[in-house]
């Protein structure tokens, strides 16, 4: 009985939730997965089976002449070479991601997807907490949606615990002997990658990237998942800018591109391995070619420019945000609209993304400072900051019924079939 209060406690988070979390806990247990406290291990099926690789990227000759040809200086601070992690690296090293907050938790279940090891790290014990319920209950249903199996997350609030834990993964929590078995070489291994997930703050990713360098493999590719603020303006403060590049998600599981971009230091070899890693995690890699640099990347830049505009007729009382998103619907037969999607992301990301956009290019301020001004006092400074705390630009209940109607219109034959 204590055994299995202590097993199933991730799943009495929520009691609401005890079906769904029973069922999950259930997939996972066929998997070979189980629970302890605030950490998932994988038992028997580590090292069973793993998704297929898919072909390396080619990138164009130009682009790769213009990376190799930038700023030398840098370049030659770089202490190593970077190789790739080889597979036993990966089944061994976890993934580290730093940040365990809404897109944090999401980005370290597709790395934990495929028999891989992950490590969330994060200061907040509130975030790991949630981010233990969300990946417990989603890592099995994506696992099944994809073929695959799931790998160990660890949680944890301790850095140090955080870049060592390659001795914490394998089999320590799987009720067996088999942490007794692994091979001392592995023990001390750190994370092959750590992707950044931190509040949009260059200062504070600076300043936790500069300290968890010290902390890591040498060989370490540190990714940062960054919407506004790009790698290369943290590269001058790390020891080796070479291990140092973008790769920025768009919420998955639901999305599943990544935009992959230079640090404008980073080690041609990263780009081919880490597009391939990537594939094979089920992720679509979009590559801005190496030696180009822009703010935003390809999308995010285009999407701030709809997010500056549709911010800017809310704040003149233009249009409401169910008109903005009724008429985004109609046109692009999009499922949400961006007052929706802003809702989503948070509206405090949205207001530093915005802020440091206009900082690094001054011809934005015209346009972008009115609104955002206003997002800040309307909302942010008041805590109104989208789903995560409740109201938004749609109070808690607006937001509630558009989910009512997206599920309506995704299902409506489970509608017709409840008479409804
Ligand atoms: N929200 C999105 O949809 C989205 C999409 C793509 C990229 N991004 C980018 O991802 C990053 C994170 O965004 P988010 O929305 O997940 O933010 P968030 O505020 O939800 O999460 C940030 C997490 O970092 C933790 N944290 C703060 N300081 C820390 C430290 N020193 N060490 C460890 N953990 C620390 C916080 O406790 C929090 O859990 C941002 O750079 C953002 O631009 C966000």
């Amino acid at each position: 009985m204590a055994l299995l209060s202590v097993v199933t406690r991730p799943f009495l988070c929520r009691p609401s939730n005890l079906q769904k979390n029973w069922d999950s806990f259930l997939s996972l247990r066929a998997y070979g997965v189980h629970f302890s406290g605030q950490r998932l291990s994988i038992g028997s099926f580590q090292k069973r089976g793993r998704a297929t690789r898919s072909s390396p990227v080619q990138f164009p000759r130009h682009a790769t002449q213009l990376f190799t040809s930038q700023a030398p200086e840098r370049v030659a601070r770089s202490i190593t070479q970077w190789h790739p992690p080889t597979d036993q690296d990966m089944w061994e090293q976890p993934v580290l991601i730093m940040g365990a907050g809404h897109i944090g938790r999401r980005v370290a279940l597709v790395w934990a997807s495929a028999l891989r090891p992950v490590t969330v790290y994060d200061i907040s014990k509130n975030a790991l907490r949630s981010s233990t319920e969300y990946i417990t209950d989603n890592l099995a249903k994506y696992c099944l949606e994809h073929g695959t199996h799931p790998g160990p997350v660890h949680f944890t609030s301790d850095l140090r615990e955080a870049t060592t834990a390659g001795k914490r993964h394998g089999l320590k929590l799987d009720f067996s002997a088999a942490h007794d078995t692994e091979p001392k070489s592995t023990r001390k291994k750190g994370p092959w990658m750590v992707i950044e997930c931190l509040p949009e703050n260059l200062s504070l990713k600076i300043a936790a990237l500069a300290e968890i360098e010290r902390l890591l493999p040498e060989n370490c590719i540190i990714a940062s998942n960054s919407s506004s603020l790009m790698t290369s303006e943290m590269a001058p403060h790390l020891q080796n800018p070479g291990h140092l590049i973008n790769t920025h998600y768009y919420i998955p599981p639901r999305n599943v591109m990544v935009e992959v971009m230079s640090s404008s230091h980073t080690y041609e070899g990263i780009f081919p391995f880490l597009t391939r890693e990537m594939k094979n995690m089920g992720l679509t890699p979009m590559v801005v070619p190496p030696g180009v640099q822009s703010q935003g990347f390809i999308f995010n830049r285009i999407w701030a420019a709809c997010k500056r505009e549709t911010l800017a007729v809310l704040q003149e009382g233009v249009g409401q945000p169910a008109e903005i998103d009724a008429l985004f619907r109609d046109f692009f037969h999009a499922e949400k609209g961006p007052c929706e999607r802003m809702d989503e992301v948070g509206l405090d990301v949205v207001a530093n993304v915005e802020e440091h956009y206009i900082e690094q290019r001054s011809e934005l301020a015209r346009s972008g400072e009115k609104p955002l001004e206003w997002l800040k006092k309307t909302y942010v400074g008041r805590g109104d900051l989208g789903e995560k705390s409740g109201d938004g630009l749609y109070t808690w209940e607006e937001r509630e019924a558009l989910k009512a109607k997206h599920k309506r219109e995704k299902f409506p034959e489970v509608e017709e079939a409840l008479g409804a």
